[in-house]
């Protein structure tokens, strides 16, 4: 495999071992004829105690996307994700929302699988979100 991009049937994000615990990456696949997507999806993939999460970067309070800066979606204590725009955490292991405006909803969880080494988005479920 080459570089992050469409493979088959699945959208090759970074490297597994390109991320650390309690480090994310945002990344766009664009919503094209070649993807057969919909619409783009901006989303941000997570290392959480060494296991992957993806999530689209979309905060259920407003829809607006979740972090201030690049890449950067944890709290001050790499406990929870965080919305920049008003604070609401959320489990970076589920996604749900655990205190702040949304209280009780849920990130949008993307189906996220690893192709040798790589950390994948499953284009075909994601047609059906
Ligand atoms: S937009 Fe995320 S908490 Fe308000």
């Amino acid at each position: 495999m080459a570089g992050a991009g469409e493979d088959g049937n699945g959208w090759k994000i970074c490297l597994k071992q390109q991320l650390s615990p309690a480090q994310c990456l945002e990344f766009s696949v664009p919503g094209t004829v070649k993807t057969s997507l919909a619409r783009d999806i901006d989303g941000f993939v997570v290392n959480w105690q060494d296991t992957f999460f993806a999530y689209q970067n979309s905060c259920p309070h407003t829809g607006a996307s979740l972090n201030w800066t690049p890449n950067q979606f944890f709290d001050l204590d790499l406990r929870f994700l965080q919305c920049g725009m008003h604070g609401a955490l959320f489990e970076p292991d589920s996604g749900l929302c655990v205190r702040g405006p949304c209280l009780a909803q849920s990130l949008r969880q993307l189906p996220l699988s690893e192709i040798d080494g790589w950390l994948c988005l499953e284009l075909d479920k994601c047609r059906k979100i």
